[in-house]
C-alpha cells in the first residue's frame, strides 16, 4: 500500500510519502506560499523515490483548522488526485494531528490549541485519547480557564500560554491518517468567511411542516450527511406514517436545506438532524433545536435526549452549545468501535 499525505494547513508545508512501510517526506517553511511550493515539492519527492502518482493507493490531507487558503489548496489538490486516480482520500483534523504529535513528544499533554486570526483559538481536549471537548474561536481568557495550569500542545510558541511546541513528524502524520475515517474532506476553517455570513443574512430561513413529497429531499440530505447507517427513504416513510414521529424542515428561499426528526414518547428523542453541506455552520441546526425546545414545552415534555457518535465532534459541539449535557458514555457502542455519547437536555416547564 502506497500513501501520500499533504499538509498545507500550517506555516510549514509537509508532504509525506509512504511506500510499502518506508516513509519519505519533505517539508518547507513557506508560509502563505503553499500554492506555489506544494506541487514542485511533491514532484521532487516522487521523482527522488522513483514513484509515480499512479502508484499511490491512498491519499490523506489535513482539513484544518488552519490557514484558510492553505486548506483550500490542499483539499482541492487531493480531491483532484482522488477523482482522477479513483482511489480513497481521507481527511485528518489538524487538532488530532497536533495532539498525536504532542503525545509522541510529551506524554502529559491532554490539551492542544491552534491560534487563529483575531487572537482566537481552536482547542481540543482529550481524555483517554477520545476527543472530549473541541471549541472554536475561544478567547485567550476562555482558553486559560479551561487549561488552568496544564501544558498546551501548539505548533508555535505562545507567550501568553504554558505552551509546548511540537515538531513535525512524518510518522505521526501517517499514524493520524491511519486513525482517520473521514472521507468527506470538509474544510474546518478558523471562522466563516464574510461572504458566508452575508449569504445567510440575505436569505430568510423558514421552518415548516413536512409534506410526503418532501421525503425524497430529506432522504438525500440524510444520505450525504450520515456516513454510518443512514436512514433510507422507506424508513422515513414509515416514520411519516407513525404518529410518534415528527419532522420539521428548514428552508431557505423554498429550498429544503435541513431537517430534524424526533420521536415522541414520555420524552423526546432526536432520531436525526442534518443540514445540507453547503449550508452548514450558518446556525440552521441551532434554529431547528430552538424550535424543538418550544415544541417540547408546548407538549409538556421536559426531557430531550439524543445519541451521538464520539467521533462526531461537530454534532457534539452543537449539542453542548445548545445546552445538552452528557448523560452516559457507552464504550465501543457503535460497530465502527466508537463510543456513544448519550446526551440530554432538561427543560424548565414553568
Ligand atoms: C451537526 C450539524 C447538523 C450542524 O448543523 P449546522 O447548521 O452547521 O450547525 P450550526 O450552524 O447551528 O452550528 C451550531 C454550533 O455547532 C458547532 N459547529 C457547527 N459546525 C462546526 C464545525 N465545522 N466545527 C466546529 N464546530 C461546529 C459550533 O459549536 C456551532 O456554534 P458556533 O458557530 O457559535 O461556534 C451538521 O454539521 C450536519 O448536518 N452534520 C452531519 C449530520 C450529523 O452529524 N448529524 C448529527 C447526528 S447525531
Amino acid at each position: 500500500m502506497n500513501k501520500l499525505i499533504i499538509n498545507t494547513a500550517n506555516d510549514e508545508l509537509e508532504i509525506v510519502l509512504c511506500v510499502k512501510d518506508t516513509i519519505f517526506s519533505k517539508s518547507e517553511k513557506s508560509k502563505l506560499h503553499h500554492n506555489e511550493t506544494m506541487l514542485p515539492l511533491l514532484d521532487e519527492l516522487l521523482k527522488e523515490n522513483k514513484i509515480r502518482l499512479t502508484d499511490i493507493n491512498e491519499l490523506g490531507v489535513i482539513i484544518g483548522p488552519g490557514s484558510f487558503t492553505g486548506i483550500r489548496v490542499g483539499i482541492a489538490t487531493i480531491k483532484a488526485f482522488r477523482d482522477s486516480l479513483n482511489i480513497q482520500a481521507k481527511g485528518i483534523n489538524n487538532l488530532d494531528y497536533l495532539f498525536n504529535l504532542a503525545k509522541s513528544q510529551n506524554e502529559n499533554i491532554n490539551i492542544v490549541a491552534i491560534k487563529g486570526s483575531r487572537d482566537s483559538y481552536f482547542v481540543a481536549r482529550y481524555i483517554n485519547v477520545v476527543v472530549y471537548k473541541y471549541e472554536r474561536n475561544l478567547t485567550l481568557a476562555e482558553l486559560l480557564k479551561i487549561a488552568k495550569d496544564e501544558k498546551i500542545g501548539m505548533f508555535s510558541k505562545d507567550e501568553n500560554l504554558n505552551s509546548f511546541v511540537v515538531k513535525f513528524d512524518p510518522k505521526v502524520l501517517l499514524q493520524s491518517l491511519n486513525q482517520s475515517n473521514d472521507t468527506q474532506l470538509i474544510p474546518v476553517y478558523y471562522q466563516l468567511s464574510q461572504a458566508e455570513n452575508e449569504k445567510l443574512k440575505r436569505q430568510n430561513l423558514e421552518l415548516g411542516e413536512l409534506q410526503i413529497e418532501d421525503l425524497h429531499a430529506v432522504a438525500k440530505i440524510e444520505k450525504e450527511s450520515i456516513d454510518y447507517n443512514p436512514l433510507k427513504y422507506n424508513d422515513f416513510l414509515d416514520m411519516f406514517n407513525n404518529e410518534n414521529y415528527k419532522f420539521m424542515l428548514a428552508k431557505l428561499d423554498n429550498e429544503i436545506v435541513g431537517f430534524i426528526l424526533i420521536q415522541i414518547t414520555d420524552e423526546i428523542n432526536i432520531t436525526s438532524i442534518a443540514v445540507k453541506k453547503e449550508f452548514r455552520n450558518l446556525g440552521i441546526a441551532t434554529s431547528l433545536l430552538n424550535w424543538l425546545e418550544n415544541f417540547a414545552k408546548s407538549k409538556n415534555v421536559s426531557t430531550i435526549s439524543l445519541e451521538v457518535n464520539s467521533k462526531n465532534i461537530t454534532a457534539y459541539l452543537l449539542y453542548e452549545k445548545t445546552g445538552f449535557k452528557l448523560r452516559r458514555q457507552r464504550k465501543g457502542y457503535y460497530s465502527d468501535g466508537n463510543d456513544c455519547f448519550e446526551m440530554v437536555k432538561t427543560l424548565n416547564l414553568q
